[in-house]
């Protein structure tokens, strides 16, 4: 593992332009559960039965009471871990400039860094169906499900469900600094879900150096990315940051 410490930083250190792509690995160390895998939330529900645009559509308060409210109460109590502030730490040592994230924590923006794109939207922020007027989730009294907007409509997390489209920024953005980059650390995604997982292999079409940060291989691992480094993003961030700070 040394030797595959030693070529990230290596790579890391020659890097102008470094992008990450993340997933909810990297936030699992700040106890925000994974969607799949041991403890995963897919393994509890059926993402079809609650995670779906339809099914928020058909009964809210149940996907509100299931998904939103408990996921919603473990992400306000979540702070950064050692692989949301290694990414910052990139930022600041002019290393990496964006971080494209998967999740809808909020983490990476709290750890410090500046340009966050948030492919599948936010948990933070709550969207009226009605009026579509944003409310910080933290303002939003959850006693009573579905919580609704002062016109009456009711709110929904700023997320992308599935069923949904990308956010058309977050997706022309992300596709733009991929193409320009010349390292992609891939951290705690299992590469599943379109158009997120197709971000590497764009980085790789590009040019780039693909660094993949995972504690188990991934369709990614040995086809697009060129070397995994298996372990958990807290613990590889932290030597990869001491690597590069030691050349300084
Ligand atoms: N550090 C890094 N990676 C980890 C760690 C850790 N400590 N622990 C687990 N992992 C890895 C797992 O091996 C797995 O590859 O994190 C990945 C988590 O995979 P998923 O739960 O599938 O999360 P993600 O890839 O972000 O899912 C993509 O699917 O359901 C949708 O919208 C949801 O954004 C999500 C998308």
């Amino acid at each position: 593992m040394d030797h595959l410490i030693q070529r990230a930083v290596k790579h890391l250190a020659a890097a102008q332009n470094a992008v990450a792509l993340t997933g909810a690995g990297i936030s699992i160390e700040s106890g925000i559960p994974p969607f799949r895998g041991k403890g995963g939330l897919w393994e509890k529900f059926d993402p079809m039965e609650i995670a779906h645009i339809d099914a928020l559509i058909r009964d809210p308060a149940r996907v509100w009471k299931i998904l939103v409210k408990d996921l919603k109460d473990i992400i306000d109590r979540a702070a950064p871990n050692d692989g949301h502030k290694g990414l910052a730490r990139l930022e600041k040592l002019g290393i990496l400039k964006t971080v494209i994230t998967q999740n809808i924590d909020g983490l990476h923006q709290m750890a410090g860094n500046t340009d966050v794109i948030e492919f599948h939207g936010t948990f933070a922020w709550q969207r009226c169906m009605k009026c579509d007027r944003r409310i910080e989730t933290r303002k939003v009294d959850a006693s009573v499900l579905p919580p609704r907007c002062g016109c009456s409509g009711i709110l929904r997390p700023d997320a992308v469900f599935f069923g949904e489209m990308i956010p058309p920024v977050a997706l022309w953005r992300s596709q733009e600094v991929t193409a320009r980059c010349d390292v992609m650390l891939v951290v705690g995604t299992s590469a599943v879900v379109q158009p997120a997982a197709s971000m590497p292999i764009l980085a790789k079409q590009a040019g780039a150096v693909v660094i993949e940060i995972n504690p188990e291989p991934t369709p990614l691992t040995g086809v697009v990315c060129d070397f995994l480094i298996l372990g958990d993003a807290g613990a590889i961030m932290n030597r990869i940051i001491s690597g590069l700070e030691a050349q300084r």
